[in-house]
């Protein structure tokens, strides 16, 4: 169901990774990875519309009736700076040698598009029907630390188990982490693990320590179910939502829009929220992330109540409304408004005239 419609007798041409894995356990695949064994660049233009090439790593993008498919050049490559994107040494080496720079086992198989031979240099077929994630070598989480995020990720997506020695060897990198990382890659992993919204994926998260790749500073697990507050209230950057319990995101390179949700849970945290006006108040401008980082991190109780009863009750008094009573426009106004949401927060039912007469009584007191 993976599979494009190429036509290619040359043997050179692979499926290669999560397209291989996804087709073996019947799941649909995100995106379609084919590796040539030579340069694909001058091989594969030929399969469709050229949509980018990258000749620096020797890769093409291709329409192939109507699907995008990256091919790939086979390559080897070194990490020469521990954590940050590896240097290629080779392009157009032997398909062997391209597996073996791959993080697991059940990653590194490929299929023959000429014959649809299964080929397997790691044992990642036994690891697919064990449910295993395993990776190749000892120095794997060293060279390239997103793998822990990522052995994760595949981890709660296909219900897999790291084996013993690869858990192993995460827990001996996570008790030395090595901060002089590329901090886009692990958030690009972050992102998709978290965007899956799973409770578990987050609990393995904080207790099996991976968080220390994002930051020194000591993580709890808190009480509230993240993935059904999300349920709840659905929020469009779900990934935040479970970061942000780690307060620090500094090594991270957040967008405006994230670091707003950010300081705004951080304003909310310290806001004073005695009673529904100061709840509302505290509220009524916040993204719903922040709120639900409020939820999580502070009262979840306080949180709801916004969520649950009070944000929907809105004031139907405007400024010109205040004109037509003879009211000049004036920091008074803040206080009549004030004055009306107080009284609207107690009776929600309260309508446009008994807001005009809360208007009134407060002018006359
Ligand atoms: N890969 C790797 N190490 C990484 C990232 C990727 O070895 N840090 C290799 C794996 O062989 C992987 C392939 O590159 O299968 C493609 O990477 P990517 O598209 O990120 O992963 P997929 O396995 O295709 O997973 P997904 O279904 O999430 O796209």
């Amino acid at each position: 169901m993976n599979i494009v419609n190429i036509k290619d007798t040359s043997g050179k041409l692979y499926y290669i990774g999560g397209v291989v894995r996804d087709e073996l356990l019947g799941r649909e695949s995100f995106d379609i990875d084919i590796t040539y064994v030579g340069n694909a660049i001058e091989y594969c233009a030929k399969f469709g519309e050229v949509i980018r090439v990258n000749p620096d790593f020797g890769t093409i993008r291709v329409n192939v009736c109507g699907r995008e498919v990256d091919f790939a050049s086979t390559r080897a490559e070194v990490y020469d700076r521990k954590g940050h994107l590896p240097r290629i040494t080779k392009i157009g080496c032997g398909l062997k040698e391209d597996v073996l720079r791959r993080d697991f086992t059940v990653n590194a198989l490929a299929k023959s598009i000429t014959t649809g031979e299964i080929i397997d240099y790691t044992g990642g077929l036994d690891d697919l029907k064990n449910k295993t994630l395993r990776v190749l070598h000892d120095g794997s989480f060293i060279d390239d630390p997103t793998r822990i995020i990522r052995g994760l990720k595949f981890s709660v997506r296909f219900g897999f188990e790291l084996d013993e020695h690869t858990k192993k060897l995460q827990d001996e990198y996570l008790s030395a982490v090595n901060y002089d990382m590329c901090y886009k890659r692990v958030k690009k992993e972050l992102m998709e693990t978290f965007n899956l919204n799973s409770q578990e994926a987050f609990e393995r998260f904080i207790r099996d320590g991976i968080y220390k790749l994002v930051t020194e500073k000591k993580v709890v697990l808190p009480v509230v179910n993240i993935e059904e507050l999300i349920k709840k209230y659905p929020v469009q950057n779900v990934w935040l939502v479970y970061a942000g319990v780690l307060r620090d995101l500094s090594r991270l390179e957040l967008t405006r829009q994230e670091k707003k949700i950010l300081d705004d849970f951080a304003v909310l945290e310290n806001s004073r929220m005695n009673n529904d006006f100061e709840i509302y108040r505290a509220f009524e401008n916040a993204e719903q992330e922040s709120i639900l980082l409020y939820a999580i991190l502070k009262d979840k109780d306080r949180a709801c109540r916004y969520l649950d009863n009070l944000r929907n009750i809105k004031i139907q008094t405007n400024g010109e409304d205040l004109q037509k009573l003879g009211i000049k426009p004036s920091p008074e106004y803040k206080k009549i408004f004030d004055a009306i949401l107080t009284a609207k927060l107690a009776n929600p039912q309260m309508t446009g005239a008994d807001e005009i007469n809360i208007v009134k009584n407060y002018l006359n007191s």
